[in-house]
């Protein structure tokens, strides 16, 4: 039985998240700004206008940065636990509005919406782990060398941060960002995706909501939309003393050199070029779904995506087969259909980008197993929705060795013992997610110790994609890195100050110099 095609609610959707015609940047209490000119979104979905955004002007940015200076100086001052329940209500308000953002996020950006509904769940871990992050934001005692002294250290936070994010993730790595600066005193600035700008206002929508209800000031949390030039106004603004930026590595060496050349602070989550290790012990079966779900999970478009599988030549053919057939089940089409696997790329643009790799990698010397292509008529009107690939390679191959943001997945075979996998996942620019399939306690283990894998994140026997909140997520190398989310992530929103206190009547100086007056 053929599913009815869903389609975007989009009058009940967006009057849930607040949304209007025509959506202005905002902090909380701050209106009618002078910016003129207009962002509209189109969903990749049908190619449909979902609404507009008005543009950030320069003027506009410094009300806002002025409302931002003027928050930080009282939020900084509410104690962390009590900052800890305004992110509380936050989370709160995103269970809520699960349904609404879930759905909005799938149609403005075109992922499933079981994806979109995670998202916004993966901000909701979030909340949860700020909460308690804010009873634990604890600095070191040592013992001090001078008699009758005691020295610590204490975490203080650092005022505005600035956040530019992705359209592939364009409401949960805010939420990473923001959560853990707002619970850290920070006050922030976030410029989404020019992509996906109506996530942006529906988040914040809702925690202007949080804040007013509990008598805060505005600008704790404030929007930004535009292209990169909206961007620079924070790369270049030396008031913001750390700026987190997701996105190609293209951008975020833009990026790094505009803030080191005030030396400010950057954190940077930029390209990967993820691939699995299939050894002879892997299990085929999780194999398929680790390595599937990785290539074509959100059409190819998280940082986190399977880009390469490393297959050992003896098991080789059979991998081949086995992820080729399960490409043959692949259903693509409208991701608020939950039927589908693959909705459609973000635009055109990308669309044109996967179809010049696959030109290239033919040219280089690869083999299509899994052929590809844009597909056309009813269902794809919008002219996005591309054929997830499958090509043998070269690791040596010049597109193998690029981040193409699209589902095509390259097959490359070693011989030999699992080091050689290794350096063939080494050999690249990018150093965010690997993994490993083996039931080898040798081989898992070797690919975790200081021979493995040289990425922010190594697995063994789950794919590259889906990280959990609660570890540290970030990458090596081109990736950037900067780390995010989870563990101890939190203490680069803050700076760090050593104290040492006397309570004699003497002073007596550090390495036992002489200084008598
Ligand atoms: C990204 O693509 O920028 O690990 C983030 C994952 C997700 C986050 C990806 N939790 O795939």
């Amino acid at each position: 039985m053929k599913a009815l095609t869903p389609h975007f609610e989009k009058d009940k959707t967006l009057k849930r998240l607040g949304l209007k015609d025509i959506n202005e940047g905002t902090s909380t209490g701050l209106h009618n700004f002078s910016g003129k000119d207009v962002l509209e979104s189109y969903s990749p979905v049908d190619g449909k206008l979902i609404g507009k955004v008005t543009i950030t002007d320069k003027a506009d940015y410094e009300k806002i940065m002025a409302a931002a200076a003027r928050a930080f100086k009282i939020w900084r001052t509410v104690p962390a636990p009590r900052r800890g329940d305004i992110i509380r209500q936050f989370g709160d308000k995103l269970r809520e509005k699960k349904e609404a953002l879930g759905t909005l996020v799938s149609y403005e950006m075109g992922k499933s919406l079981q994806e979109g509904l995670g998202e916004v769940q993966e901000m909701i871990d979030i909340c949860d782990f700020a909460v308690g992050l804010s009873r634990q934001l604890h600095g070191l005692t040592m013992h001090s060398e001078r008699p009758g002294h005691r020295m610590y250290e204490q975490y203080h936070p650092l005022g505005v941060v600035g956040i530019i994010s992705a359209f592939n993730f364009p409401i949960a790595v805010w939420a990473w960002n923001t959560t853990l600066a707002w619970v850290c005193g920070d006050v922030c600035i976030w410029k989404p995706s020019e992509k996906t700008p109506l996530c942006g206002v529906a988040c914040q929508n809702i925690i202007s909501e949080v804040f007013t209800e509990n008598n805060l000031p505005e600008g704790i949390s404030s929007l930004i939309n535009g292209d990169y030039k909206v961007g620079e106004f924070m790369t270049k603004d030396n008031r913001i003393p750390l700026i987190s930026a997701t996105g190609s590595t293209r951008m975020g060496k833009i990026v790094a050199q505009e803030v080191a050349a005030r030396l400010g602070k950057s954190l940077l989550e930029l390209g990967g070029n993820n691939a699995i290790i299939v050894t002879p012990d892997a299990d085929i079966k999780m194999t398929v779904i680790g390595a599937v779900f990785g290539a074509v999970g959100t059409a190819g478009q998280r940082c986190t995506s399977t880009r390469r599988l490393i297959i050992h030549e003896d098991i080789y053919e059979k991998v081949k087969t086995a992820i080729t057939d399960a490409y043959k089940q692949l259903r693509i089409g409208n991701p608020l259909d939950e039927t589908n696997h693959v909705g459609p790329l973000i635009d055109k643009d990308a669309v044109e980008m996967y179809q010049n790799a696959l030109k290239q990698v033919v040219e280089e010397g690869g083999n299509l197993v899994v052929e590809g292509g844009v597909l056309s008529g009813a269902d794809f009107k919008s002219g996005c929705y591309v054929k997830p690939a499958i090509v043998e390679a070269n690791p040596d191959f010049k597109i193998v060795q690029q981040e193409t943001f699209a589902p095509i997945l390259y097959l490359l075979e070693y011989s030999g013992s699992v080091e050689n996998a290794i350096d063939i996942q080494n050999n690249v620019a990018q150093g965010l997610s690997s993994a490993i399939m083996t039931n080898n306690l040798r081989e898992a283990e070797l690919f975790l110790s200081v021979q493995g894998s040289d990425c922010g994140i190594a697995n063994v026997n789950i794919g590259t994609s889906g990280a959990e909140i609660g570890g540290a997520f970030g990458g090596e190398k081109e990736t950037g890195g900067g780390r995010e989310s989870g563990s101890d992530a939190w203490k680069v929103y803050m700076r760090r100050q050593t104290n040492t206190i006397n309570y004699t009547t003497e002073v007596p100086l550090a390495q036992g110099i002489k200084f008598d007056l």
